[in-house]
């Protein structure tokens, strides 16, 4: 069976077997099969953060569970009870027409709402953690449901219990999240305030429509050209660190990232190596963000992973900052 469609670097890699369900009853079902518990298994969303670097010999799991219900309702906010399969940005789309705040800056992000959740997605100074109340589950082990407070979900920036590889037993099922009727805006990142200044006013529309348009200018469709978003993490280190660099390197931004942290973007160290527009047969270092590999036409996952193995190296050996993937490679 081809993953082709089932990962947005478009590798045309094959899995021995895929799966979807649309319960938990049918999850059940499957995890109990004795074939199935002999198998090598992976649970996938939409593939928009995975390199598959071989054929994936086992079996590929993906929900269909779907769905959009208002779980409780306030004066002040509504909780929203969410199908891990639902495209999380027609999650933002309906909540913004609905004129329910908190997850706006999150717009045009690929990707499903049970795989936002588990990497914890983030963008112009939000993150999904801030408004995740529960995570619901299922125990492929157990075939226990459970359901995780958003403590008990151990948010970290792109990171979760759930991208722990020791805690892979929990399948995310639905995710509950509290918006706000009466919604604050956070548009002080970057040059989202810049874009918003062409709006005649802020309103979570006009929030969504200037995160769409900046994420156009600077990120490449999927459906256009094979992609998975930022290759890496913007490394954090210590502010000492950072004052030491900055001597050497006055222009290297920085943000805050908690007390004495500050977080590097990888885009800039990346371009400052000269990796940005160049390309190593067909992989490509994306013109407008260094941050993203491309793959330019027929490129092969283990070319993908070469190209960022060099990029890591190089950064290193110019800044000494390890750069982490956040793309998760399988195999
Ligand atoms: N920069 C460069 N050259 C580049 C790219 C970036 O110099 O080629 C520098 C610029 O100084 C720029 C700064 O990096 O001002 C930040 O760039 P940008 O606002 O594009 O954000 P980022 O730090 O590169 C992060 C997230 C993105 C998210 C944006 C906006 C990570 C790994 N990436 O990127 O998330 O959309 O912020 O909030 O944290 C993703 O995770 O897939 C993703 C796209």
């Amino acid at each position: 069976y081809s993953l082709e469609k089932h990962n947005t670097f478009h590798l045309p890699v094959k899995t021995r077997w895929f799966m979807e369900y649309t319960n938990e009853e049918e999850l059940g079902r499957i995890f109990r099969d004795e074939y199935f518990q002999e198998c090598l298994s992976l649970h996938i969303g939409s593939g928009s953060n995975l390199l598959f670097i071989n054929d994936f010999n086992g079996i590929i799991l993906h929900s269909q569970i779907k769905g959009i219900s208002v779980a409780e309702e306030t004066d002040d906010s509504v909780l929203l009870r969410i199908g891990a399969a639902e495209k999380w940005d027609d999650v933002v789309a309906y909540a913004v027409s609905k004129g329910w705040g908190g997850i706006e800056n999150l717009s045009n992000i690929p990707g499903e709402a049970g795989a936002a959740a588990i990497q914890n997605i983030g963008a112009y100074g939000t993150e999904i953690k801030d408004v995740v109340e529960t995570v619901e589950t299922y125990n492929r082990l157990s075939f226990e449901k459970r359901t995780f407070t958003n403590e008990e979900c151990l948010y970290g920036y792109r990171d979760s219990f759930f991208k722990n590889e020791h805690n892979d037993p929990h399948i995310v099922t639905y995710i509950n999240i509290r918006l706000s009727k009466k919604p604050r805006f956070s548009v002080n990142y970057g040059n989202l305030k810049e874009e918003l200044a062409k709006y005649p006013e802020i309103t979570l529309q006009a929030v969504r429509d200037a995160v769409i348009s900046i994420r156009r200018q600077k990120l490449p469709d999927p459906d256009e050209l094979g992609n998975a978003g930022s290759f890496f993490m913007n490394p954090v280190i210590p502010v000492a660190r950072y004052e030491k660099l900055k001597e050497q390197y006055p222009d290297m931004p920085s943000y805050p990232a908690g007390e004495g942290k500050v977080k590097v973007p990888a885009g800039w160290l990346i371009e400052q190596c000269g990796f940005k527009g160049k390309s190593h047969g067909a992989v490509g270092v994306y013109e407008k963000q260094a941050l993203v590999l491309v793959n330019l036409g027929e490129a092969k996952g283990h070319e993908i992973a070469l190209v960022a193995e060099s990029i890591r190296t190089a950064v290193h050996d110019r800044f000494g900052i390890e750069i982490m993937p956040e793309v998760k490679y399988v195999g």
